[in-house]
């Protein structure tokens, strides 16, 4: 079988690392890619999307597996493009990928489904996102539209709210756009994976990612410093309730309104004292949790997705590892305001018992690897026990030294629980 990734970052990495170990080895290629994707799967001479989909046609690509969102989105949309060229492709539609891309149109999606969600009004104008927050604190206010995880905001107070609304309304940070003024949920947080075909799905293993910057939960929002997975991190009458109450009642929207889905969907969801709520959907996998749950997946990869993307859910092909997986992310100088590149990353060679996927970095001409972005690397460990994989996966950590170099000491750690 011949795979195409769509992406360049960790997720992707541990993506293709997940297809290259299934049963039959794929040969696999990557765009745009990066120098450690590149170890595994051969670059692509693509210069963007309609280039990219011929390049698939006149080299065979049997199945193309979307990794980054923004492909969904861009022009005629990576999935669309596939379908015009006749290549199954594991990643939505445009159509469907707006759940993600609009905050708005998810809302929107939630309500007429009866989907538990927070109340929420879409604003044009600053004075109109003030009159909806009627003093209301904290609220949530959300930019409708992609903005590399930047565009939502929990504003204790009125200046803090003011404050987000004069960046994206007024200076438009993100562009011209809606503000969501949002209800504000609490409770623990969880991401929810299934991969969906048309009208049926298979739940993967459940996550949480760490967002702030600093243990305890403290500092600046990030891309995520951390996740943990297990089957046991939801408990079974909780995930049960998930799945009747969110992702059935998703799927069957999606079927109801037109949007044939073929591929990842996330759901961001907040364990409320009411109950289960989502708060967003992603049309992908989540950025770290993929590099937490992969390991614990164990079967054909290659082949689910490829039978995902031609129409068949083949829940035959894949078993979930009982156990934890804990990814500590290894992140730059700067993060998350800005990131550090060049600084030369030492002890990757003593790594043993864990696996470790590239997110920023670059080899060197002399071989050797240096950082190249925000979030660099990701140290992930898997156990039986949810101690025995932090030990692992902070133990391996240790390992690894560059200048500059901030990590979590309390991923895995379930204290705000
Ligand atoms: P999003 O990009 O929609 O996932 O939002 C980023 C983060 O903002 C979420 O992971 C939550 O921590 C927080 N958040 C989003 N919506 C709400 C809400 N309605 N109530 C409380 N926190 C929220
Ligand atoms: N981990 C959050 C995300 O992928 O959006």
């Amino acid at each position: 079988m011949r795979i195409l990734v769509v992406g360049k970052g960790g997720r992707e990495h541990a993506l293709v690392r997940a297809l290259a170990e299934s049963p039959e080895p794929p040969t696999i290629f990557c765009f745009p890619g990066s120098d450690a994707i590149f170890e595994l799967a051969a670059p692509v001479p693509a210069t963007g999307l309609e280039s990219l989909v011929a390049w698939m046609q006149s080299h065979a690509i049997d199945l193309c597996v979307a990794g980054e969102e923004s492909y969904l989105v861009t022009g005629e949309g990576l999935a669309n493009l596939c379908a015009r060229a006749g290549i199954p492709c594991w990643g939505p539609p445009k159509q469907a990928a707006q759940l993600e891309a609009s905050k708005e149109f998810a809302k929107g999606f939630l309500l007429r489904n009866a989907i538990p969600t927070a109340r929420a009004t879409a604003c044009d104008t600053f004075d109109e996102a003030l009159a909806a927050i009627a003093g209301e604190y904290p609220t949530v206010l959300k930019f409708d539209g992609l903005a590399a995880g930047k565009g939502v905001a929990v504003c204790p107070d009125a200046a803090s709210a003011r404050g987000f609304l004069d960046e994206v309304l007024v200076q438009q940070r993100f562009g011209a756009g809606r503000v969501l003024v949002e209800q504000c949920l609490t409770g623990p947080e969880v991401s929810v994976f299934a991969a969906i075909v048309d009208d049926d799905y298979l739940i993967f293993t459940p996550a949480r990612d760490y967002k702030r910057i600093g243990d305890g939960d403290c500092g600046p929002n990030t891309g995520g410093m951390g996740a943990v997975a297990s089957r046991q991190l939801v408990p079974p009458d909780v995930l049960a309730r998930i799945e009747a109450e969110i992702v059935r009642p998703t799927v069957d929207g999606l079927r109801r309104e037109g949007l044939p889905y073929r591929g990842f969907l996330y759901f961001g969801i907040m364990l409320t004292p009411s109950g289960p709520q989502v708060i967003e959907y992603n049309c992908r996998f989540g950025d770290p949790e993929c590099q937490a749950v992969m390991p614990l997946v164990r079967g054909d990869l290659a082949g689910f997705c490829l039978a995902g993307a031609q129409g068949r859910l083949r829940r035959d092909l894949l078993t979930f590892d009982a156990g934890w997986s804990v990814c500590v992310i290894l992140a730059s100088a700067g993060y998350p305001d800005a990131s550090h590149s060049g600084d030369r990353i030492a002890g990757l060679d003593a790594i043993g018992n864990a696996r470790v996927y590239h997110a920023g970095t670059r080899k060197t001409a002399a071989g050797d690897w240096e950082t190249h972005g925000g979030r660099v690397l990701a140290v992930v460990a898997d156990a039986a026990s949810r101690a025995e994989a932090v030990a692992r996966a902070h133990a391996a950590a240790d390992q690894i030294h560059f200048a500059g170099l901030q990590r979590r000491r309390d991923i895995g750690l379930l204290h705000f629980s």
